[in-house]
């Protein structure tokens, strides 16, 4: 039954955690906070849990999930073998915002893997999650709380407004602390590839286990998806968002929606602020911009902008992650 109800929204105490886990005993599905954004969480050994969070977010069956556990001893249960990487990665960063996709093991769902041979783990380190993950002692599979191409949500306020109607409860924990979703790592293969930039970096992950690889282009939509953490559109905003390239740019394009009597927003960090109505500035290093990009791109929303300008970030490598977001926003399907 869908609605335009808002979600319960609960603290993340002892009551609400309570609450959470009789939803999911009885297969039902709720979003929690963890340390990245917040996820949509369903018993990842039910099936037929696993098609609601499709069905909430509206997710094409072809795009699998991320299976979270308390532990890395729980995780390696899911897989069919455990690496000498997954070994020294896993005690390194868990519980943290590191995911590691691995050959699976028979008990995890079809539903879950997308058919595929592989399962995406995660350990995450808030403690509402955790909680969580421990009161309901079955691994949860959770997607971003968001509908299927849309920003992932940061708050518990942004997950109530982006799924009213689909799901019953969102578990509140604050806004979340690293702010984009988790680097996603493979191991499957012969070498490790990095699927998805995080704020855990390729040059950290090879302090640790040496070379890591970059996935190859991202496939077009007819094509098979050997590597489904390449799906380009992803984390968009409503509003189109133009990655400036020049002052001249940002100039013409905010001219030319002025002229048809709308507003303009812009997220920037530091130096002048392009031209815009709603200018939202954000921190001038990583981890700070990473933390309040996606409520910043929830906000300008809100406030109904018909176009977001952002200041293209720095090209070093500290800043990879946040600037494949950027780009990924920016990438609109005609
Ligand atoms: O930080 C995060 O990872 C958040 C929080 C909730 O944990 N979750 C998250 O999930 O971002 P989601 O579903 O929005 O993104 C999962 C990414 C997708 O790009 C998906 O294609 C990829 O991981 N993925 C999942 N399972 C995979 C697999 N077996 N092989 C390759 N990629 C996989
Ligand atoms: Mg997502």
């Amino acid at each position: 039954m869908t609605t335009d109800r808002r979600p319960r929204i609960v603290p993340a105490d002892v009551a609400g955690i309570a609450e959470a886990v009789a939803l999911l005993r009885a297969g039902d599905i709720v979003a929690f906070p963890t340390e990245t954004v917040y996820g949509l969480g369903g018993n990842a050994l039910d099936p037929a849990a696993v098609a609601r969070i499709f069905e909430a977010k509206g997710r094409p069956a072809h795009n699998p999930l991320i299976v979270h556990l308390p532990d890395a001893a729980a995780a390696r249960a899911l897989a069919a073998g455990w690496p000498e990487q997954a070994e020294r990665l896993g005690r390194r960063w868990w519980p943290g915002p590191l995911t590691l996709v691995l050959p699976r093991a028979a008990c995890v769902p079809d539903i879950v893997t997308a058919g595929g041979g592989t399962v995406a783990l995660r350990v995450p380190a808030h403690p509402a999650a955790q909680a969580l993950l421990r009161a309901a002692g079955v691994p949860l599979a959770a997607p971003s709380a968001n509908r299927s191409g849309e920003v992932s949500p940061t708050t518990a306020a942004h997950v109530a407004r982006g799924l009213a109607g689909r799901i019953p409860l969102v578990l509140d924990g604050g806004a979340t602390n690293v702010g984009i979703e988790s680097t996603v790592l493979d191991l499957s293969g012969p070498m490790p590839v990095l699927l998805r930039p995080g704020m855990i970096s390729r040059a950290e992950l090879e302090r640790e286990i040496g070379p890591v690889g970059a996935p190859g282009r991202a496939p077009l939509p007819e094509e098979p998806r050997p590597s489904p953490g390449m799906l380009d559109r992803h984390y968009a905003p409503r509003a189109p968002l133009h990655l400036l390239q020049s002052e001249l740019d940002a100039g013409e394009l905010a001219r030319a929606v002025h002229a048809r009597g709308e507003r303009v927003g812009a997220v920037t960090f530091g130096g002048p602020p392009p031209d815009a109505d709603e200018v939202i500035l954000l921190p001038a290093d990583p981890e700070g911009y990473a933390r309040g990009l996606y409520g910043a791109l929830h906000r300008l929303d809100e406030l109904g902008v018909a176009l977001i300008l952002a200041v293209p970030p720095p090209g070093e490598a500290r800043w990879d992650a946040v600037r494949d977001r950027l780009r990924r926003a920016a990438h609109h399907s005609p």
